[in-house]
């Protein structure tokens, strides 16, 4: 089993996107049985929470259902539980690093490096925007998923 952590601030906006869609794709190649997925996020504030209603409806307008995630803090054993961590931002992938033991820092690699052409480095946090963040985090989203699985499948 390969496992897949994406990871944001709060995990309740960019994280669960990230894990809806990648969810999507590995169950439309099938793969549900070989990629388990799961997201999280550095800051502790919306632990236990549903996704953001924003989130959630961008999600299902493109045929996506996150309703069922629940938010969740990275807790240190998610770096040998996890065989690609994925954050959506430098700062994301700094806080991890800060806490990931040496060993395990190869797992942690910023989500828009998957992406074939974005013009994007990093998914930016649509948290204090408007409905266009959420359409851009979501397409961004597609994009890298479909780099991520590439990568996966080339180097399993
Ligand atoms: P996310 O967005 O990291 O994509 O889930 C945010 C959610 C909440 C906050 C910031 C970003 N917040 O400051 O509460």
């Amino acid at each position: 089993m390969i496992k897949v952590l994406f990871v944001c601030l709060g995990n309740i906006c960019r994280s669960p996107t990230a894990h809806g869609t990648f969810r999507k794709l590995v169950k439309d190649n099938k793969l549900e049985k070989f990629i388990f997925v799961d997201s999280a996020g550095t800051a502790p504030y919306h632990v236990g929470k549903s996704p953001d209603s924003r989130a959630r409806s961008t999600a299902k307008s493109r045929g996506i259902e996150i309703s069922d995630l629940r938010a969740r803090q990275v807790k240190k054993a998610d770096f040998k539980e996890f065989d690609y961590i994925i954050p959506m931002d430098k700062e994301n992938l700094a806080d991890l690093m800060a806490i990931c033991p040496e060993e395990d820092r190869g797992k942690i690699k910023l989500f828009l490096s998957f992406a074939k052409d974005s013009r994007f480095e990093e998914v930016p946090d649509p948290y204090y925007g408007g409905q266009a963040g959420f359409e851009l985090v979501f397409d961004l989203a597609q994009q890298a998923s479909e780099g991520l699985l590439e990568y996966i499948q080339a180097h399993r």
